[in-house]
């Protein structure tokens, strides 16, 4: 029993490290291997609706190009609350990192997506921020000025009048250290700043940067003997965030500094610090540190009511035992000034962020946090009730910010398909579908069609719920010629597939003992009643197609095709190649002992030899030829 348990033990440890069943992996989409979610729910009924938007990495600095395959992984993807998949931006990235990505309901009269592409490992091209539409098209691709330096990861955030977006901005220059009494000595200095961009014209219309602004002597992270360093140098304030308020002033996060700057929109200087070495300009019943993702929530006058990610601790130090989301209220007026936390939430599993992270508060009022590694995020009702917290599968992807937004998303792209016929005779042979349409939200249900050729018209074969992001199907008969349509709640049609062929086996090496040497296609005209039952008259077995009059059978092989979807359900999480091989050996055991269960009283398919003049596919699916 021990050395059992050692050995099973032993054994999941190793499927852990060298396993991919952290992954999804996808019939329609084969280049995708999208990340998975593991989800608890604390309380369902309360959390807000909307999907998540994240955007998984491994490496927070650009991967060096390689000449190996990759499957798409990293960037931007949009996930519905049970953690399908409903997007993924990875290939239209080229699997890059992606940061920021998230909904704004500012810019032109629908939401949009608004999204960071980082610079490239050769720096050919320096990042951008993007905004694309509800058709995942490009709307803006708008570079930093060049002087400015590479487009930076952490802020693209497109501001309440939709014409303008705030983005931190990273420079280096070389500085004496005389702030620190060693007036002979230099080193280079990264400033923290920030631009704002218009989204017309990419012209940069304000900006600023930290250096003779904020002086050395607020950084936590060197000391006053800190040693020189070349380009890009001493990182001393690291800029994490920025907002700005109607007034026109901007709200910066400088996370090594621990304090939270307003900078005055007029002239640059700052109007007040919180928090910071110096215990900043407020009288405060909290502290923070290390914190991320500052915003306003409200500000009007000399209050303001902001949100942060307090992750509390950085790869040095840890100033909390938690870290946590907080709302805070600051007001300006008063002497002293005075600051105090309206709501805290804590980080569900009692431990700290150490890296990166942001907080959202929702329109109902819930808070989402994500605290980034392994991509952990949760929700929280605004009394602070944990509702849902997940993380990524796998522990190799992390997220920088997650968010959560209502959006209707619609492709330009058609529904992916793929279809294929199995069997091993004429009485047993049905044509599985397979369809996803990246990034199409709010698919109720899905309608199958085949029709006899490219030119017939299509026949309607059946129809199934939407489950996940890729839905199997499958139809009784070799279908070829197939499309597959999207169809809302309300039962209405918006999206079809292009026609797509069936793809067959190797009839002769996967056990075909049928009649013909090669099945033919059906005409399914001539074998389904346009409602997705099929036709149970002696035109239909004439046709080779089986009768349905043996009503066990046929339960039987309703059950056999739970059996089969729970299966593919299964194995699809395995992936590729070794899925497939195990789907296609499943499926025949069904259709074999279906077949005995029938005891093969079934009208055999026709030959159909082909006809002068006519397409092939055409010709094969004349009904009623005979000899
Ligand atoms: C905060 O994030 C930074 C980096 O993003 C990290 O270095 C630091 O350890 C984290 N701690 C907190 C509290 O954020
Ligand atoms: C399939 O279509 C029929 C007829 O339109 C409809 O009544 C049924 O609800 C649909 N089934 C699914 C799963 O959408």
């Amino acid at each position: 029993m021990f050395w059992t348990g050692l050995l099973l033990l032993f054994l999941q440890h190793v499927v852990a490290w060298h396993s991919d069943d952290d992954l999804m992996s996808f019939v329609t989409l084969p280049d995708v291997r999208a990340v998975k979610f593991d989800i608890t729910y604390q309380d369902r009924e309360r959390v807000a609706p909307g999907y998540w938007f994240v955007s998984p990495y491994l490496h927070i600095e650009p991967d060096e190009p390689t000449s190996l395959y990759e499957q798409y992984q990293v960037g931007p993807h949009i996930y519905d609350q049970d953690g399908h998949l409903v997007w993924t931006g990875s290939p239209m990235f080229d699997n890059r990192n992606v940061f920021d990505f998230k909904v704004i309901n500012s810019f032109g009269n629908e939401p949009h997506i608004s999204l960071i592409l980082q610079y490239a490992n050769d720096d050919s091209e320096r990042g951008f921020g993007m905004i694309l539409d509800k058709n995942y098209e490009v709307s803006r691709k708008i570079p930093l000025r060049p002087d400015l330096g590479a487009f930076d990861i952490h802020e693209f955030n497109v501001l309440k009048d939709g014409k303008t977006a705030v983005a931190t901005v990273y420079l280096t220059e070389e500085i004496s250290l005389a702030e620190f009494g060693r007036p002979e000595e230099q080193t280079w200095l990264e400033t923290g700043g920030f631009a704002e961009i218009d989204l017309n014209t990419a012209e940069v219309t304000y900006e600023w940067r930290s250096y003779n602004q904020i002086p050395l002597q607020e950084t936590v992270h060197y000391l006053p003997d800190s040693v020189p360093e070349g380009p890009p140098g001493w990182d001393y304030v690291h800029i994490n965030s920025v907002d700005k308020n109607d007034n026109g002033d901007y709200l910066i996060s400088m996370r090594f500094t621990n304090t939270l700057y307003l900078i005055s929109g007029v002239d640059g200087h700052i109007i007040w610090r919180l928090g910071g070495q110096q215990n900043g300009d407020f009288a405060q019943d909290f502290i923070f540190s290390k914190q991320h993702d500052a915003k306003f929530l409200e500000s009007s006058g000399t209050r303001h009511v902001i949100s942060f990610l307090n992750n509390a601790s950085d790869e040095e130090n840890a100033e909390e035992e938690v870290s946590s989301a907080l709302i805070i209220e600051v007001e300006s007026g008063t002497v002293p000034m005075t600051a105090r936390v309206l709501h805290r939430y804590n980080r569900p599993d009692g431990s700290l962020t150490r890296l990166r992270g942001n907080a959202q508060v929702l329109p109902n009022q819930n808070m989402f946090v994500c605290w980034s590694q392994g991509g952990y995020i949760s929700e929280f009702s605004s009394e602070g009730d944990t509702l849902m917290s997940a993380q990524f599968t796998s522990p190799r992807y992390s997220n920088y910010r997650a968010y959560k937004f209502e959006f209707t998303g619609r492709p330009h792209t058609p529904p992916d398909v793929v279809s294929s016929v199995f069997g091993t005779d004429e009485t047993n042979l049905v044509t599985t579908f397979w369809v996803s349409w990246n990034g199409a939200t709010d698919i109720a249900s899905w309608n199958f069609y085949a029709q006899a050729s490219q030119f017939d018209k299509p026949v309607f074969v059946g129809n199934t719920s939407k489950v996940d992001f890729e839905t199997m199907f499958i139809a009784k008969g070799y279908l070829d010629w197939i499309t597959v349509e999207a169809v809302d709640r309300d039962g209405n049609a918006f999206g079809i597939s292009a026609v797509h062929r069936t793809t067959f086996p190797s009839w002769e090496a996967s056990g075909w003992t049928g009649y013909s040497s090669t099945p033919r296609p059906l005409n399914p005209a001539t074998i389904y009643q346009g409602d997705g039952s099929i036709l149970a008259t002696e035109k239909a077995s004439e046709d080779g197609f089986f009768s349905v009059a043996d009503g066990t059978a046929d339960a039987q092989l309703k059950k056999a095709t739970v059996t089969l979807m729970n299966t593919y359900e299964t194995i699809r999480s395995i992936g590729g190649l070794f899925a497939l091989i195990l789907l296609l050996a499943v499926m025949s055991g069904i259709l074999a002992s279906y077949m005995l269960l029938r005891g093969w009283r079934v009208r055999l398919y026709q030959r159909a030899p082909l006809e002068e003049g006519l397409p092939e596919e055409e010709a094969q699916l004349r009904p009623g030829m005979d000899d």
